[in-house]
């Protein structure tokens, strides 16, 4: 049984194919300059996302392209206003829009790396439904990357279950069982089973490996 990194620097490493680890770290402190919150959110996602990806068979050689996906899938909300991103009420129909754009812009910027092309794709569709309703394509079911599928879940439940400054973090159990809820509609029920036991049995491992703790965020 292989053992698990300690670090995602240290994954990132051993799948190394073209983009220097330090190109992606930095792309991460960016988001981490942007908001904090979403930067360390990224990296737990990563972490997420790999035990996801091995549960569903995806291979050990495309793993990269998942951790990237994953930490990376938001970096285009660099090019969303700070008045807009950290807007307490709603927004409006302008700003949504505007906030909207972001995966378009993860792409733009993810694709121009040789070796990332696949992870900008999953970046692209992170916010696309399983029925059809999401953006920015409206794809529907398995049109959808699988990646993008997972990303999706794994970054609602973890800003579900996350604490922000503006309000405490959901329980596990109620961040779950809006999870199963919008099963079918939001997000795909065969990924969402499969996340779930991850998401019980593996918490502490992953807001430990991301550099927090789940007793702040849960
Ligand atoms: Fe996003």
């Amino acid at each position: 049984m292989e053992k698990w990194p300690d670090k995602i620097t240290t994954f990132i490493s051993s799948f190394l194919i073209s983009v220097p680890e330090i190109v992606i770290c930095a792309f991460n402190q960016l988001l981490d300059l942007k908001d904090v919150s979403t930067g360390v959110h990224s990296t737990r996602l990563a972490e997420w996302a790999i035990r996801v990806a091995r549960k569903l068979n995806i291979p050990e050689d495309h793993l990269y392209q998942v951790e990237v996906a994953a930490l990376l899938h938001d970096i285009g909300k660099i090019g969303v206003p700070d008045a807009i991103l950290k807007k307490n009420g709603p927004l409006t129909s302008e700003e949504r829009a505007l906030s909207n754009r972001h995966p378009e812009s993860s792409w733009s910027i993810l694709r121009l790396f040789p070796g990332l092309e696949q992870a900008s794709l999953y970046a692209l569709h992170h916010h696309e439904n399983i029925n059809g309703t999401g953006y920015p394509a409206g794809l529907k079911g398995q049109d959808i990357p699988l990646v993008s599928r997972i990303v999706s879940i794994i970054d609602a439940y973890d800003a579900m279950v996350s604490n922000r400054c503006y309000r405490k973090g959901l329980p596990h159990a109620e961040a779950v069982r809006r999870l199963v809820h919008s099963s079918h509609t939001q997000f795909d029920p065969e990924v969402v089973q499969t996340f779930i036991p991850i998401a019980e049995q593996e918490a502490a491992d992953v807001f430990a490996a991301a550099g927090t703790s789940t007793a702040a965020a849960l």
